[in-house]
């Protein structure tokens, strides 16, 4: 994989300054994402539409779509001169990213609960979203990063990891009572409630937010930040439209719910 790597880029820098530029791009999708998402619902679950092509069975798609990030991060780790891994606060910080895609990729596919089909665009876009951010965020952490010994003490990145912490566990926990609101063969939707759908309608998406942007509070990078600010802009955007959803469905919809915030919005 090194071989492949020097292929790619003259040198160290080079690929330092791609990595770079990755994650300013990154940022500026999210910005051309947000105003493309004014007018148009990310089309998967249910607003999926046959528009966006042909409809890819969803544990598939999930599973296909989401293993480059955890299987790329995992080669470069594994299979190049990776610098920093030997680093105590780059470990600790791929050890998030991959706790995370390993629950992603490994076991919330195969426990969804009669998901609509993926149509064929989303399921593309997101497959070549994860080889983006895999790669980005761990070859700069596992060969780049540079955090000073202290690191691991430093508030920023303690407050970090217990809010990546607490948002993982609630984006587990969110998805967990999600998939319980179907009986094995159902497909259809019910008011979901426990755990923080007691106070917003998009409970996994706010713990999936509050995720990565704990771990970019800890890995204090534009890499991290990009993607923090990317998965912000999507899933603000999702739970906004599925508590409309909702409040449009079911006439006994709780009233003092929001839709991401407690209590705000
Ligand atoms: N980092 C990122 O940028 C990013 C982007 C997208 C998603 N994600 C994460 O991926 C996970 C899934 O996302 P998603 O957008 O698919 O979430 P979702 O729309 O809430 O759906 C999650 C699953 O629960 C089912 N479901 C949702 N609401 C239900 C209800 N009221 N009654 C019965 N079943 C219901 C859905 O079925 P249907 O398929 O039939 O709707 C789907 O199988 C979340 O944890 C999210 O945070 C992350």
């Amino acid at each position: 994989m090194d071989s492949l790597l020097s292929w790619l880029f003259s040198s160290q820098e080079d690929e330092l300054y791609i990595l770079d530029l990755m994650a300013y791009f990154m940022v500026f999708m999210a910005v051309c994402t947000f105003f493309s998402l004014l007018f148009q619902n990310v089309p998967y679950g249910r607003y999926a539409s046959s528009v966006y092509g042909f409809p890819v069975n969803v544990k598939f798609a999930w599973f296909i779509q989401e293993m480059p990030s955890l299987f790329l991060p995992l080669a470069l780790v594994l299979w190049t001169s990776s610098a920093k891994t030997s680093l105590l606060p780059n470990q600790l910080l791929i050890a998030m990213f991959l706790c995370h895609y390993f629950q992603r990729t490994l076991i919330y596919p195969f426990l969804i609960r009669g998901g609509k089909p993926t149509p064929f665009a989303s399921f593309a876009l997101a497959f070549v979203f994860c080889i983006y951010n895999g790669y980005m965020q761990i070859r700069y952490l596992s060969h780049y990063a540079e955090y000073p010994a202290y690191w691991v003490s430093h508030p920023c990145f303690i407050a970090g990891s217990c809010l990546w912490l607490v948002g993982w566990l609630m984006n587990i926990h969110s998805d967990h009572i999600l998939r319980n609101l179907r009986k094995p063969g159902e497909t259809g939707y019910k008011i979901p409630r426990g755990g923080m759908f007691q106070y917003v309608s998009g409970a996994n998406f706010l713990g999936e937010i509050t995720e990565w942007a704990g771990f970019a509070l800890a890995a204090h990078s534009i890499h991290s930040s990009a993607f923090a600010i990317f998965t912000t802009v999507v899933l603000t955007s999702r739970a906004m439209a599925h508590h409309k959803w909702y409040i449009n469905k079911f006439e006994d919809y709780p009233k003092s719910r929001k839709a991401l915030i407690p209590f705000v919005i």
